[in-house]
């Protein structure tokens, strides 16, 4: 009998599928692993409803898709779950006067997870424990879609260009710890992609823009970096393309990284949200390449 027996439910037109009728805190078999990761592939966002996972199943789970960052220093430190250093805290709870977590309950704009190294993450995997009553939604962006959206003379005009992802700050707008505010982002620290990146096997394009704030184009004056991004993103950011995850407790959902943006609507603070967060290594097989 196979063991991958799920129903995957496309959420919207551009990304992301619910997948059915799976209890991960139970150990999946090899055929149901290797479904997850083809759907993974198809559908870039993967939901999965109503789940009870502790914090072992959590990396169990996210294991299967590839071997596990630690969690990443944020602006508070390094805050990952007791006994899990894979696990990262994403909440505005603090606890004895101290934050336990990152990002708090600001809004975190668009961007993909840790562009600025020269190998970022391949996924994600986000699991919510506490959830606001109102806010907090997250949003998803095909990176296809995006590049699709541009209109066939900025296709021209970005296809050979590179594009710096700022290191200093992080999505919130928070400085990471042990950088300094950046005075010209010409200059300032960050890594250097290929803007426009292609899919290793159907040869699709997808733009790579990790974040707007502090990025910058080399080879442009400043002036003519920020006036190409911000048409670039006009463009390709539209809310049309999005699509927005309404959270309940229980919910596990990966996405990812090389072909999505993400983005997180504030909340108000007084209300708990709690989220436990793996982070999955890319492959060399995966690694980005710039579009041929
Ligand atoms: C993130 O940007 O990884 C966190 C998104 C969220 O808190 O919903």
């Amino acid at each position: 009998m196979p063991d991958a027996d799920f129903a995957i439910h496309p959420v919207s037109p551009t990304l992301g599928a619910e997948i059915r009728g799976l209890a991960l805190s139970r150990p999946l078999g090899p055929a149901t692993v290797s479904a997850l990761a083809q759907a993974l592939d198809r559908h870039l966002v993967l939901v999965f409803r109503d789940q009870a996972l502790s914090d072992a199943d959590l990396v169990r789970v996210s294991r299967h898709f590839g071997p596990l960052d630690k969690a990443p220093i944020t602006e508070n430190g390094r805050l990952h779950a007791p006994g899990y250093e894979e696990v990262y805290v994403i909440s505005n709870i603090t606890e004895n006067g101290r934050p336990i977590g990152a990002l708090g309950a600001g809004e975190s704009v668009w961007h993909a997870d840790m562009t600025y190294l020269e190998t970022p993450p391949y996924a994600s995997g986000l699991y919510a424990l506490e959830i606001p009553a109102e806010g907090g939604d997250t949003g998803f962006l095909s990176m296809f879609a995006a590049y699709d959206a541009l209109p066939d003379a900025l296709k021209r005009r970005v296809e050979g260009l590179s594009i710096k992802h700022d290191s200093t700050t992080n999505s919130g707008g928070c400085l990471r710890q042990g950088f300094a505010p950046p005075t010209d982002v010409a200059t300032s620290p960050g890594t250097v992609h290929p803007l426009v990146i292609a899919h290793p096997t159907t040869g699709a394009r997808a733009l790579l823009l990790g974040r707007r704030p502090h990025a910058h184009i080399p080879g442009l004056s400043v002036a003519e970096s920020e006036a190409l991004l911000d048409e670039i993103w006009e463009a390709a950011v539209r809310p049309e393309l999005a699509w927005h995850h309404r959270w309940r407790v229980g919910d596990l959902v990966m996405w990812d990284n090389r072909w999505t943006m993400h983005r997180r609507d504030p909340f108000p603070n007084g209300q708990r949200r709690l989220m436990h967060r793996t982070q999955i290594a890319m492959p060399v097989a995966r690694r980005l390449t710039g579009a041929a």
